[in-house]
């Protein structure tokens, strides 16, 4: 028997933290959809979930770094009757290097990704669920929300609008019935880096949590309707630490530690 009935979208399903929280939900019951770019990778995930949780998945490939792409999804399940429960804005990317010497290119898409594709999403799908009293959004935030990260600065500012926005947003919704979380994760073993074009180093895989269990830990949050989860107790201590730290000092750690987690590849 299905424990739930809800249809839930993961945006950046075909690898890392997003198809593990697709697998969570699956283990529930839920119907998913699946997106990201690489069709191949969401058709195998799509298949394993028809034989381990025995629920169906749909598969949809979009670029979310191109600013029509929310709107046309959101047009496309509306137009097949898909009743989006719960929104799980995953697709994020970063990338290592200086500000200045990064293309241009490259860090507008990452501020479409991370930032206005999630919002966009957001509000698209959020006025059914107040509307229905049920499901919610779970954005993928990140422990960068919580500081300025020289050597990724683009990334960590759009970690910390994630977050500053879910917080507002899940205020605005409070006892409507609808949840909305963000799940901040430290370093997590992931394509993450390569997608950013850099190598981690010794420290940050010593460091590192698996994908599942960043998942695990932040879908069981959303379910209990907890607005903030930082995964792992060493990341809640970190971020704890940067709220009493001086700005000035906060910034130089986090230069060292980026400059300690992640090589130019
Ligand atoms: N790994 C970490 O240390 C860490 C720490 C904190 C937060 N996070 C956050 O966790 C989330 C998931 O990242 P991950 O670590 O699991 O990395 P990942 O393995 O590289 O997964 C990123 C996902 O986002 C999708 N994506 C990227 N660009 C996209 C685009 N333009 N359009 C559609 N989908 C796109 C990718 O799919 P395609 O390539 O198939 O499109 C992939 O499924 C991100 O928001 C990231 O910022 C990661």
């Amino acid at each position: 028997m299905r424990l739930t009935e809800e249809t839930v979208l993961v945006t950046g399903a075909s690898s890392g933290i997003g198809r593990e929280l697709a697998r969570c939900f699956a283990a529930e019951g839920c119907r998913l959809v699946l997106l990201a770019r690489k069709k191949a990778a969401l058709e195998s995930l799509a298949d394993e979930l028809r034989r381990a949780c025995k629920t169906q998945s749909e598969v949809l490939t979009a670029d979310l770094a191109a600013p029509e792409a929310p709107q046309r999804l959101f047009d496309h399940l509306r137009a097949n009757g898909t009743k989006v429960d719960v929104l799980v804005n995953n697709a994020g990317f970063g990338a290592k290097g200086r500000f200045a010497e990064l293309a241009a290119d490259r860090q507008i898409d990452m501020v479409q990704v991370n930032v206005a594709a999630l919002m966009h999403l957001t509000r698209l799908f959020l006025p059914a669920m107040i509307e229905r009293h049920r499901g919610g959004v779970l954005n993928v935030a990140s422990t960068a929300a919580f500081q300025p990260g020289p050597g990724m600065a683009v990334y960590y500012a759009t970690k910390a609008f994630v977050l500053s926005f879910t917080e507002a947003v899940a205020e605005e919704v409070m006892g409507t019935g609808v949840t909305v979380s963000a799940l901040c994760p430290g370093a997590t073993a992931t394509n993450f880096a390569a997608a950013a074009g850099a190598r981690t180093s010794a420290f940050f895989d010593r460091n590192a949590m698996s994908a599942a269990m960043v998942a695990a830990i932040g879908h069981r949050a959303f379910r209990q309707g907890q607005v903030v989860k930082i995964a792992g107790v060493r990341n809640r201590w970190l971020a704890f630490g940067v709220r009493l730290g001086p700005r000035a000092l906060v910034r130089k750690i986090a230069k060292r530690f980026n400059d300690a987690s992640y090589a130019r590849s």
